[in-house]
């Protein structure tokens, strides 16, 4: 047999920041102009994810990136809510991720939620980039949609730049009176060592290449062995929530950062109580452009691949937990799986 199972898989990117920074509005942006480039089925909704893969990266980014330099897939993007009650969705969303973008609004700078982001970071060592968001907010900008940083940053007068600048250091200094040794980005040589700020709009997507270009370098250099993954095994997941959804009963909204979940695979599951030993009885994911409410929101598929975000359907999940581990027993032993488990909780 001369097939290779290992593979790359695509790394997961958190996408933290306090509340209203614009981390749903740049994830917004990448998808919108993925549709712009005629691309739009390239990108695919997971649960409580995005996918977005290289070849879409690389055309959004232009000269900033060429694929041919790379062999990671693309990324997963992870959303997490910046309002203060959702702590526990950050910190699963935080821990879970390979990679993260701490989102901070360029005038309004860090606020609570955004130490607390960074905390999280700290705990689970996630390697993570700033984007400083909404510079088109800054008085005077002269938007350049789409741009690179470099090139829309000279297209600003002397004026506007500097008051840029003041705001993006002081978000320097708030990133190093929190231990983070930073900088902007294209001054940064280590990216394991100092933290680079890149100066992004949601809203006219400048810098959004330059944002795409590191996490795809950060991802490449840094994070390379570990996306290694035997991509037929059985797969291993966490909990991001757990839900009661109408004909499904309870599910559970998982991320799979390894192998494969199919229909009727045995899973094991953290419980309140002890692990939970079920069977999938569907996986979900989010139809293409489906409307939130109508009744058919999701659709059945029969196998899922890590990096993925999925909805499994199975019995006796009520006490399934929130940020608990999913392992899938295939053709492993039971017993074996269940400490697995046990011990991960
Ligand atoms: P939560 O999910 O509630 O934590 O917020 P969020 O971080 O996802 O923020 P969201 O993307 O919902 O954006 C909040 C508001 O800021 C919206 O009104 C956006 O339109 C606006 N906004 C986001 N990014 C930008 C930007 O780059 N420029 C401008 N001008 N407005 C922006
Ligand atoms: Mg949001």
């Amino acid at each position: 047999d001369t097939h290779d199972p290992s593979a790359l898989r695509t790394p997961i990117v958190a996408v933290l920041g306090h509340v209203d920074h614009g981390k749903t509005s740049l994830l917004d942006k990448v998808r919108g102009s993925a549709v712009i480039e005629g691309e739009a089925g390239a990108i695919t909704q997971h649960i409580g994810a995005t996918a977005v893969p290289l070849d879409i990266i690389s055309s959004m980014a232009g000269e900033l990136v060429n694929p041919d330099d790379f062999d990671l897939p693309g990324l997963l993007f992870i959303d997490t809510p910046g309002h203060h009650s959702f702590t526990t969705l950050r910190s699963r969303g935080g821990a879970l991720a390979d990679i993260a973008i701490l989102v901070v609004d360029v005038n309004d700078g860090f606020q609570p939620q955004t130490l607390e982001a960074l905390d999280i970071l700290k705990r689970s060592q996630t390697p993570f980039i700033v984007a400083a968001n909404k510079i088109d907010t800054v008085p005077g900008w002269n938007p350049q949609e789409d741009a690179p940083i470099t090139q829309t940053y000279e297209s600003q007068s002397e004026r506007t730049r500097q008051r840029l600048d003041e705001n993006l250091y002081k978000i320097i200094g708030n990133l190093s009176d929190e231990g983070f040794s930073a900088d902007l980005y294209w001054r940064v040589q280590n990216f394991q060592r100092n933290v680079g700020v890149v100066p992004v709009s949601a809203m006219t997507g400048e810098g959004v290449p330059d944002l795409l270009a590191v996490m795809m370098g950060l991802s490449q250099r840094y994070m390379k062995e570990e996306m290694e993954i035997d991509v037929a095994g059985p797969g291993v997941g966490t909990v991001l929530e757990v839900k009661e959804e109408k004909g499904f009963g309870t599910t559970i909204d998982t991320v799979l950062y390894d192998g494969t979940v199919k229909k009727d695979d045995t899973i094991v599951v953290g419980g309140l109580n002890e692990p939970i030993v079920t069977d999938v009885r569907a996986l979900l994911q989010p139809r293409p452009l489906a409307e939130i409410r109508t009744e058919n929101r999701f659709e059945n598929v029969d196998e899922v691949g890590a990096a993925a975000g999925i909805k499994i359907a199975a019995p006796d999940l009520e006490d399934a937990m929130a940020g608990a581990p999913v392992r899938v027993v295939r053709n492993r032993n039971l017993d074996d799986v269940i400490a697995e488990v046990q011990a991960e909780l």
